[in-house]
């Protein structure tokens, strides 16, 4: 019934230590009441955006398993108990904290994995964004918490647990953080059961983070004179431990046979993540090693990869299933930023054709060529297939992508263009979309008020996830909801989790969006133009994998005896057609086809 689903086993643990920031956040943040989401900001830095900026962080607080005062700053969600104290004692190991996934209980590794690369890869070229908000102490604790179960998760060099809590258990539960079901049982991969997706993209995630934590970092991704830059929040025996994590990760990907996804390995237990292939994650991770370690060989690896696995002119969306988009963003910017890197491998570092791959991937999303990504008739970029289960997802990531390379781009038309679509994204998030409605949760009075969360709604009734309780007990700020139809429709119901479900991977890309809005000194977020109380939902019944469609009309048996007799219908009048024409196919056949 969720789209994402874990669940949990347990464990007496009194080993649990988690590493403390180094950062003490000053002043501290709570997000303001959504009212005030409609006061423009008269301050500098735009105070709306560093709002933006804090309440997407404070989402990852909110979704804390394990103790909460366990390692950073102090626990913010005073509605949050500590929780799954257990986790891992199936393996005598402490595999408690870390963060539940979705509006359940699963830890699921290779979202995460996703998140902690897409935040610290933004935060590497944005993170002034974060200094100038005053958030850099969040983000500091916020991937701390994220790295730190990430590294308890690896506890020897094949090893990953890449799920804890079992989504059948979990699934048939919705309540609060204090019955969560048991057992939760932990899932690894390992030498005997490969899971290169899942090794490499934990692997891409720790580079990225290592970078990120290497004091005064240089990694100039522009021609400017002042390009974007990192937080303060270099510390280099963190980035070393990251490092080590990336380089033994790696090196099990490349090295282990047979060479496959963690799904394969391990089957139903892991569905909620399976990925299609491991092909993008091991090319990600070699790249992300490269710029992390200054090692060419890292970077003839993915260069190999990239050409041997057809990498190129791949239409894709950027998600936890495809990496694809990054990688050709990420070339082009060690092209800028390491060009030694490539030569060093004996290859040419190619700036020009790195900007052709990625801007042949751009433009074919901005001129519309590309049919299977359109834009809605409000405006939001829907990918068929990809957009279904979420559809604000696909359309932030690209929104992410194109600010990030616009530095990059080979001339000032398309870096414009670029910019332009990223924003148009990015309006339609906050509020410029045909329902008044602003996707982040307590930003605006127009905000989602009913995420789909377990621990948020104060519900216990699996069967009336809706109504029960009437108003959600708690505000999940910061939280971006899976978003509207492909007719820009948005139901705020609770039990509508293709629409109204949160997770750390569709929040992923707001910390960075905001930090460029910031650094950019642009005008307010949309949401402050938009009027309070004209949000409302649509009559009638949605049509998604939540609520398929026609629910009140034929039944599902019906509509597949209609379906039959179709088919059915079809072939005959083919097969009609095929005899009366049977002396002109063969001849075709013999002609055309055979010669
Ligand atoms: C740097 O990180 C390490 C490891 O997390 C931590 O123990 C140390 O206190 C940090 N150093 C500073 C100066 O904060
Ligand atoms: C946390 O515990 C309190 C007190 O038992 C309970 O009322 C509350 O619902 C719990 N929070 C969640 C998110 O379940
Ligand atoms: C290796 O992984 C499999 C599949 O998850 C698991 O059953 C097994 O216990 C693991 N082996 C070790 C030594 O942890
Ligand atoms: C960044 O790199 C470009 C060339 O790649 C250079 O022109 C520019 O001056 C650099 N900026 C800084 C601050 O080093
Ligand atoms: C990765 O594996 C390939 C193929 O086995 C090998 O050629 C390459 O040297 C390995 N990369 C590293 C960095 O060890
Ligand atoms: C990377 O290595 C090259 C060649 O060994 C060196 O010239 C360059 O300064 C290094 N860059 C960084 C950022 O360490
Ligand atoms: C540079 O990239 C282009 C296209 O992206 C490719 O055709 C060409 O072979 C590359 N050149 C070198 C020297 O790698
Ligand atoms: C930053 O602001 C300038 C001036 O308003 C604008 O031209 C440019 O497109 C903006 N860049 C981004 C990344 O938003």
């Amino acid at each position: 019934m969720l789209l994402r689903v874990l669940a949990f086993s347990a464990i007496t643990s009194t080993t649990f230590t988690l590493t403390s920031a180094q950062l003490t956040p000053s002043p501290t943040y709570s997000p303001p009441p959504a009212a005030s989401g409609t006061q423009a900001s008269t301050a500098s830095p735009n105070a709306q955006w560093s709002n933006v900026l804090g309440n997407s962080l404070w989402f990852y607080d909110a979704q804390r398993s394990g103790h909460l005062d366990g390692g950073t700053y102090p626990n913010r969600v005073d509605w949050r108990n500590d929780s799954a104290l257990e986790d891992g004692s199936d393996f005598n190991l402490d595999l408690t904290g870390g963060w539940y996934d979705a509006g359940d209980y699963i830890k699921a590794t290779f979202p995460l994995s996703f998140t902690l690369f897409a935040l610290s890869w933004g935060a590497l070229t944005h993170g002034g964004g974060y200094d100038l908000a005053q958030q850099t102490a969040y983000l500091d604790g916020t991937l701390r918490w994220g790295y730190d179960w990430l590294i308890k998760a690896h506890p020897s060099d094949d090893t990953l647990f890449v799920q804890v809590g079992s989504s059948d258990i979990d699934n048939a539960y919705w309540g609060g953080d204090e019955d969560i079901p048991t057992p939760r049982p932990a899932y690894p991969v390992n030498s005997s059961h490969p899971g290169t997706d899942a090794w490499s993209s934990a692997a891409a995630a720790f580079a990225i983070g290592s970078m990120l934590y290497t004091p005064s970092i240089s990694y100039n991704t522009t021609s400017s004179s002042s390009p974007p830059t990192s937080p303060s929040i270099g510390n280099s025996t963190y980035a070393s431990s990251l490092l080590s994590h990336a380089k033994a990760l790696y090196a099990t990907a490349n090295n282990t046979s047979p060479q496959q996804t963690y799904y394969e390995s391990l089957g139903e237990s892991v569905a909620a993540y399976a990925s299609s292939n491991w092909q993008d994650d091991l090319t990600l991770s070699a790249l992300s090693l490269a710029i992390a370690t200054n090692d060419s060989a890292y970077y003839a690896d993915a260069y190999n990869y990239y050409t041997s696995y057809a990498l190129s002119g791949m239409r894709q969306v950027w998600n936890w299933d495809s990496a694809i988009p990054a990688i050709y963003v990420l070339f082009a910017e060690i092209a800028t930023a390491r060009p030694g890197l490539a030569e060093g491998a004996g290859l040419s570092s190619n700036l020009t054709g790195w900007q052709k791959e990625a801007e042949n991937y751009f433009d074919g999303i901005v001129d519309g060529s590309w049919k299977r990504g359109y834009l809605t008739r409000g405006g939001l970029w829907y990918v068929d297939g990809d957009s279904d289960e979420a559809s604000l997802n696909p359309a932030m990531a690209l929104a992410m992508l194109m600010f990030k390379y616009a530095p990059l781009a080979s001339s000032d038309d398309k870096r414009e263009s670029y910019i332009k679509f990223g924003q148009s994204q990015l309006d339609y998030l906050m509020g410029k979309n045909p329902m008044n409605a602003v996707y982040l949760v307590g930003s605006h009075p127009n905000s989602p008020q009913n995420p789909h969360s377990a621990p948020a709604s104060g519900g216990n009734d699996i069967l009336h996830i809706r109504t029960s309780p009437p108003t959600e007990a708690h505000v999940l700020y910061g939280a971006m909801v899976g978003g509207p139809l492909s007719d820009d429709r948005f139901w705020d119901w609770r039990d509508d989790w293709v629409q109204s479900e949160v997770a750390l991977d569709y929040n992923a890309m707001i910390p960075t969006l905001a930090a460029m809005q910031l650094l950019n000194n642009t005008a307010d977020p949309y949401y402050v133009n938009v009027q309070a109380g004209t949000y409302s939902a649509p009559s009638g019944d949605p049509c998604d994998a939540a609520f398929p469609c026609g629910g009140g009309g034929l039944s599902a048996g019906a509509k597949a005896g209609i379906a039959i007799g179709v088919i059915f219908g079809v072939l005959l009048l083919v097969a009609a057609v095929c005899f009366w024409k049977r002396r002109t196919l063969s001849a075709w056949w013999r002609k055309g086809y055979r010669r």
